[in-house]
């Protein structure tokens, strides 16, 4: 049994989904259904009795103690997190109060649990903490990549509520011995992205034939991630990664925000061709975000060499996939952006929080 938590979210639910299509193993899934929290996104696990979902908050002491003791998990994937930079910036709040103090009880009680075990539960047992490239602020045109040793410098509330969470999960190893493994990953792309993210944000407002907005001169560079191939990358590091150390996981994708909206665009009037013209009409470039980091990229070879891992889709491909899914699930972006989930989720989930 595992427990993640925030897995209604994006990378979450691709995970529970991924890894319930590949092992038998039961997963509990803690998640406190903040607007970024979506069960549709489970839909296709509504009769598999082996994903159980609980309502809740991270920073719940009890309910987390609770579900520990019930369900005796193995290990933990800990995704849950806010997670939005520009949301970081208006209303820092919850950023401190779920990323760190969150992140700060769970581990608490994740502690507690583990005194409790013996023998190779103990020894077995894992933390895994799912964290972000952005800790290590930004990098110029022609330096090296972050890697591992990479010096933390985060920028925005976001990054440094998660570059803190980071160091708490460091110190609950070296300090009382738990288990730890912590993952660094680029920005990640995929199906169930919320619509405010970089990506889908595009393919939603190119389709309703709204401007595509792009910050400042749309030259900062990310590095971009498959979510199917993150969720693959984290399944390799809690079978097989090293107690305390950390991953950093990337798509081996720089790419700049302008060429990203761009080829986004090309896929589209491929696939969906507008009446007349491109969709790259609707680049509207818009005043830069604070603060906004110049560029991210992730030397991944630790984690190839380490544990054999690599990417399987070039980001050509994956945006394709990514496209296409788009434009398969027009009712799934139309119930985010509409906020209809959330009247869905109000009145069924308690069906499925029965755990
Ligand atoms: N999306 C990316 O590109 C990216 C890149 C690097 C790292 N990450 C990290 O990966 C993790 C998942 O990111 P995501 O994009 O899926 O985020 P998301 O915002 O889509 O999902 C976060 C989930 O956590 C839940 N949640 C929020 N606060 C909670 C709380 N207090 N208790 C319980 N649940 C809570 C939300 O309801 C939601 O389901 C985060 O930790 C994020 O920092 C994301």
């Amino acid at each position: 049994m595992l427990l993640v938590t925030g897995g209604a979210g994006f990378i979450g639910s691709n995970f529970i989904l991924s890894t319930l299509a590949e092992a038998g193993e039961a997963i509990v899934n803690l998640d406190k259904l903040t607007y970024a929290g979506n069960l549709r996104n489970l839909d296709a696990l509504s009769s598999d009795a082996r994903h159980i979902f609980l309502r809740g908050d991270i920073g719940d002491r009890a309910l987390v103690k609770q579900a520990l003791e019930r369900h005796r998990p193995r290990a933990i994937v800990h995704f849950a997190a806010e997670s939005h930079v520009d949301r970081s910036i208006v209303g820092p709040a919850d950023f401190i109060q779920t990323n760190i103090v969150g992140t700060g009880s769970l581990l608490e009680e994740v502690r507690a649990y583990w005194d409790t075990l013996q023998g190779a539960q103990r020894t077995d047992f894992r933390f895994l903490h799912v964290s972000t490239d952005e800790v290590y602020g930004s990098l110029g045109p022609t330096d090296p990549a972050f890697s591992e040793t990479t010096a933390y410098a985060p920028n925005s509330p976001y990054a440094a509520s998660k570059a803190a969470s980071d160091h708490l999960v460091r110190a609950y190893h070296h300090t009382y011995g738990l288990p730890t493994l912590t993952s660094n990953c680029s920005n990640n792309y995929g199906p169930y992205q919320f619509p405010e993210k970089l990506i889908p944000l595009v393919i939603r407002n190119a389709l309703a034939g709204e401007p595509l907005p792009v910050y400042g001169d749309g030259k900062q560079v990310r590095d971009w991630l498959y979510v199917l191939d993150h969720c693959t990358a984290v399944r390799r590091i809690l079978e097989a990664g090293r107690v305390g150390e950390t991953y950093n996981i990337g798509g081996g994708s720089e790419k700049k925000n302008l060429d990203v909206v761009r080829t986004i665009c090309a896929i589209l009037d491929e696939a969906r061709p507008r009446a007349k013209g491109s969709y790259a009409d609707q680049i509207t470039f818009v005043k830069d975000r604070p603060g906004h980091d110049r560029r991210y990229a992730i030397d991944g070879a630790k984690l190839g060499t380490e544990l054999g891992w690599q990417a399987k889709e070039t980001f050509e491909t994956g945006l394709r996939k990514t496209v296409r899914w788009y434009l398969d699930h027009p009712a799934w972006t139309e119930e985010v952006t509409s906020g209809a989930y959330r009247n869905w989720v109000e009145t069924n989930y308690a069906r499925r929080g029965a755990a």
